[in-house]
């Protein structure tokens, strides 16, 4: 197995490594990887819906919502985001992550990793970009750690509540179905450590956190875009074209990302995500 970094800010690619065989040492191998880059891109992968069940497990257990929309038949783990349409019906969500986020920070228990495999891809449009929030917290002043230190932010899921973020066209006439389901709010702190290495990084995003615990919004919401803009300066960020049969992995706790979208059309973009559950944070 051979590593290779993908840019300065994060992200590594992992050559020689069938996904669907591998054992305890060459799984310690990627575990260590995963760990130092927070993202890895496995190429030419060619993954059952079980097989990419059977890797994404070995981190953690699978999150599932019975009322997730646009899971695959009889796979309620795995998300298919695709703008393909069958008889003009979607196939899968189309704009999934159209704003800076971390997977499911707006539960109690998030997102540790998420496995997304390119099953198909359009020739122009649909990258993914990372931002390293461990970056952006290790580069804050130190008055600004000092401020925000014990600082909580609040995590909603409804895209209605957050002005920072629209509701996406494809359920802006089911809104209520999509988004008025009873998830509550999350509230962890903006400096989060991460579950295995330790390290801080700036928990935040805008697409999830709509104020801070205990501040009202004149003091909060500059202080939220001032930490929303030094979260994505360009020195923290690797942005992936994606090709056929990629399976990227990514650390959920100290990365933010963003789909990019603008795919051009005739293209098709057909992708199947896991996410698997880490740690309360703290
Ligand atoms: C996501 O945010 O879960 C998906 C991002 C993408 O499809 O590029």
């Amino acid at each position: 197995m051979k590593v290779t970094p993908l840019s300065d800010a994060l992200g590594a690619e992992v050559i020689g490594i069938d996904l669907t065989s591998i054992d305890d040492p060459v799984f310690d191998e990627i575990h260590e990887a995963f760990l130092e880059y927070q993202l890895l891109v496995f190429r030419d992968q060619d993954l059952t819906p079980d097989a990419h069940i059977a890797f994404s497990e070995r981190f953690g257990p699978i999150e599932t919502r019975p009322d997730r929309p646009f899971t695959l038949p009889n796979y309620p783990e795995v998300t298919v985001l695709s703008n393909r349409l069958v008889d003009g019906e979607p196939m899968g969500v189309i704009s999934a992550g159209d704003f800076w986020h971390t997977d499911l920070s707006f539960s109690e228990i998030p997102c540790r990793a998420t496995f997304l495999h390119a099953r198909e891809v359009a020739e122009e449009g649909g990258d993914t970009e990372w931002s390293n929030i461990y970056t952006a917290y290790d580069t804050l002043s130190a008055e600004m750690k000092e401020r925000i230190a014990d600082l909580k932010g609040i995590h909603v899921f409804d895209r209605r509540r957050n002005k920072r973020a629209q509701v996406d066209t494809q359920f802006a006439n089911k809104a209520d179905e999509v988004y008025g389901i009873p998830i509550p709010d999350a509230v962890h702190p903006m400096v989060r450590h991460h579950p295995e290495t330790g390290r801080k990084s700036l928990y935040i995003s805008p697409r999830f956190v709509v104020g801070i615990e205990g501040m009202g919004g004149d003091e909060a919401q500059p202080l939220l875009d001032e930490l929303f803009a030094h979260q994505i300066r360009a020195e923290f960020r690797y942005r992936h074209k994606w090709q056929h049969g990629d399976l990227l992995m990514w650390d959920n706790p100290c990365l933010i990302h963003i789909g990019r979208g603008a795919i051009k059309p005739p293209g098709i973009r057909h992708m199947h995500r896991t996410m698997v559950l880490g740690d309360r944070p703290h």
